[in-house]
């Protein structure tokens, strides 16, 4: 995990964290914090397990720990967060020893966060996604019913 404690102690991404925490101080719908980040990350480690995907945790933690950080750069929101997230975190990656190879597949994750084609798909884009949509817990939200979230999408109830 030595890589992945280096994302937490970079200075980049300290600062994305205080931007984010500053952009959404008075945001009324989930924010996007280390607590989300570390919740993914856990429901994710906790798919991987369950299903035998056997990815390496430490690109795990990354991707969770990063796939959101673009949304520190709310004027820049096109194409999506989660490209910007995926263009914060390529320097971050490479000033946290993290290979060529590795980089490109945990980016890809990142920039595939959203898309619901990666739903129960076996590979770190698909548990990222998943993950992402498990951590919210929509069945004690006050704004369940102004949140863009499908009712197909949104947790109801605990389901792991
Ligand atoms: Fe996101
Ligand atoms: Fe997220």
């Amino acid at each position: 995990m030595d890589r992945a404690n280096k994302i937490i102690k970079n200075s980049d991404y300290q600062k994305y964290l205080d931007e984010l925490q500053k952009i959404e101080k008075n945001r009324k719908f989930c924010r996007h914090n280390l607590s989300h980040f570390l919740d993914v990350a856990r429901i994710a480690l906790i798919i991987n397990l369950k299903t035998n995907a056997q990815i390496n945790a430490e690109h795990i933690y990354a991707a969770a720990l990063l796939h959101d950080i673009g949304r520190a750069k709310a004027d820049v929101y096109e194409p999506s967060h989660a490209a910007v997230s995926a263009k914060l975190s390529e320097k971050i990656l490479r000033d946290c020893c993290f290979f060529e190879s590795e980089i490109n597949y945990i980016l890809d994750a990142i920039i595939n966060h959203g898309d619901e084609n990666f739903n129960n798909v076996k590979n770190l884009s698909g548990i990222l996604y998943m993950a992402d949509k498990l951590s919210r817990p929509c069945y004690m939200c006050d704004m369940k019913e102004p949140c863009f979230w499908s009712l197909d999408n949104k947790n109801l109830e605990l389901k792991i």
